[in-house]
């Protein structure tokens, strides 16, 4: 009998590496057959090959269990965390606790993982006083999975205070760091922790680099963006690493450096579908819609199947050079050529494409025909309308769509000011001011947007209707003409990078 039991017992532990599961299931027939359903090492090596590949029958053993031990609980808990099931995990992490065990350092990471992943913040704030309580935060693992909580769920002043406690900061600490400083928002804090990153002689992980470059973008540092990019040519992970690639695109896109983002493109090897959607995109906004639709077409040659996001980058590609008839086809072809519906967006810059260039009629035909497919205008479609309405000065559909924007965003100040601006166009003051009033009454005029810009290697922050920096004419021209471009590809190529 001990033979058996430890040669089943090593035949299920080298399945785990092997990762066979018919080998698995053989050997849990063998168990049940020389009844040794009882033993309690026997029964963990079974939920642990099972758990790397098939959590169903995982779960089935792990509830057939008269007895768990430390180890089974663990198995189970980061089954479901690696396979993003994060409910789960936390359902068994409450069973846990309620049997009466503590948790140790391999259960604490997997369950603040949870946490993080299910959105549970006072459960993590909670584990996290289970860290300092139990004596875990002298270990790495668990520290660095209580910063990469607070990080995750945009905690920042948190995640920093955890940081700075850590004996040890290694490259993972530095890394949820930034990744946290890039996600909220907090662009500058996210450079200044690489630079510190760095100085430690901490490593780059690939999975940071695209946020740090998402950062360069949205601050238009190319300089900065280029010495991240001289980071990644001298480390060979990152350099075969396609995510990182299509973040430089984005990058050199976003600078307005056609030509870098170019090179990058035709010099990679290994291309996927949201290479080819940045590249048609890029084309897009630096206004070649011609070379956006050959490569769209040649995308396509390649066997590649454009998604919503590839239609969207095409479509706002018509519309940034004017490409009417292209842009229409293109929609039109959505629902037989790619077996889906036209989503919310396409809409969206199509009503745009039209719009801006004066064909309002059609534009409303097309708002009007989203009631036949069920689909209620969002606030980008009517947005997109008065848009047009205003490069036209057009009062009577500005009117029309600025009313149902008030209606679905009565906070948003963009289009008050807008449809003040038509009204200011054809001279029609009493109608200005009637809106202006309405501003002041709804006190939208509080918080103006804020903007960066690099003059001299210094960002500079610009606010809406005040500069803190003198600018030149040829600068307040090219502003302006930023301001006049359309952005909705941009904000959408964006989120999908960095999903
Ligand atoms: C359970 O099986 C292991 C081998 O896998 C063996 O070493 C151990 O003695 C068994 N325990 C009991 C209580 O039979
Ligand atoms: C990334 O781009 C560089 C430069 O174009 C290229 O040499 C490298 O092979 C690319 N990596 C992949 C994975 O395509
Ligand atoms: C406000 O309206 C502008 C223009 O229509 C739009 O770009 C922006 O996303 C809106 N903001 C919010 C918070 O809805
Ligand atoms: C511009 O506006 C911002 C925010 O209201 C303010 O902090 C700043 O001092 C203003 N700058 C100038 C030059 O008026």
């Amino acid at each position: 009998m001990p033979y058996i039991m430890f040669s089943l017992s090593s035949i299920l532990r080298n399945c785990i590496h092997g990762a066979v599961i018919t080998h698995a299931k053989q050997t849990h027939v063998q168990i049940l057959i020389h009844g040794l359903t009882h033993n309690v090492t026997l029964q963990t090596d079974l939920l642990l090959a099972y758990s790397r590949g098939c959590l169903l029958n995982a779960r089935q053993v792990f509830d057939r269990m008269l007895e768990r031990n430390m180890h089974s609980w663990n198995i189970m808990m980061s089954a479901y965390v690696q396979n993003s099931m994060f409910h789960d995990a936390l359902n068994v992490f409450d069973e846990f606790l309620n049997s009466g065990m503590k948790p140790d350092h391999y259960s604490l990471p997997s369950s603040l993982k949870a946490c993080a992943g299910a959105g549970d913040v006072s459960l993590g704030i909670m584990l996290h006083g289970m860290v300092v309580k139990l004596g875990f935060e002298c270990y790495i693992v668990v520290s660095s999975s209580v910063l990469d909580f607070y990080s995750k769920c945009g905690k920042l002043n948190d995640a920093k205070l955890v940081f700075e406690r850590l004996s040890w900061k290694d490259s993972v600490a530095w890394n949820s760091m930034i990744s946290g400083f890039a996600k909220t928002g907090l662009h500058l804090e996210a450079l200044s922790c690489f630079r510190n990153m760095l100085q430690n002689k901490a490593k780059m992980d690939p999975m940071t680099v695209p946020s740090l470059l998402n950062v360069c973008g949205k601050l238009g540092d190319v300089t900065k963006g280029k010495e991240i990019h001289g980071q990644v040519l001298k480390n060979t992970v990152l350099y075969y690493d396609t995510v990182i690639n299509n973040s430089l695109i984005d990058l050199y896109s976003k600078c307005g450096c056609l030509c870098d983002a170019k090179k990058i493109f035709y010099g990679m090897k290994n291309l996927n579908l949201v290479t080819w959607t940045t590249m048609i995109s890029c084309f897009g906004v630096h206004g070649k819609g011609d070379e956006a639709l050959r490569l769209f077409e040649r995308m396509k040659d390649m066997g590649y199947k454009p998604n919503r996001v590839t239609l969207t980058a095409i479509l706002a590609s018509c519309t940034h050079s004017g490409l009417i008839n292209q842009g229409k086809k293109i929609f039109n072809s959505i629902r037989s050529s790619y077996g889906f519906e036209p989503s919310m967006e396409h809409y969206a810059c199509l009503v745009d494409l039209l719009s801006r260039f004066g064909c309002f009629e059609e534009a409303i035909r097309l708002i009007n025909g989203m009631k036949m497919v069920k689909m209620i205008p969002s606030a980008s479609v009517w947005g997109a309308l008065l848009a047009g309405s205003l490069i036209h000065r057009n009062i009577e559909t500005g009117e029309m769509a600025a009313h149902h924007l008030f209606e679905m965003e009565p906070k948003n100040a963009s289009n008050y000011i807008a449809l003040c601006s038509i009204y200011d166009s054809r001279g029609m003051w009493k109608d200005a001011s009637r809106i202006r009033l309405k501003i002041r009454r709804l006190k939208l005029d509080k918080t103006p947007g804020c903007s960066w810009t690099l003059i001299g290697g210094k960002i500079h922050p610009f606010y809406q209707g005040n500069s803190s920096f003198c600018v030149d004419k040829k600068t307040r021209e090219t502003l302006e003409l930023i301001i006049r471009t359309p952005l909705l590809v941009h904000s959408e190529v964006h989120s999908y990078l960095s999903l």
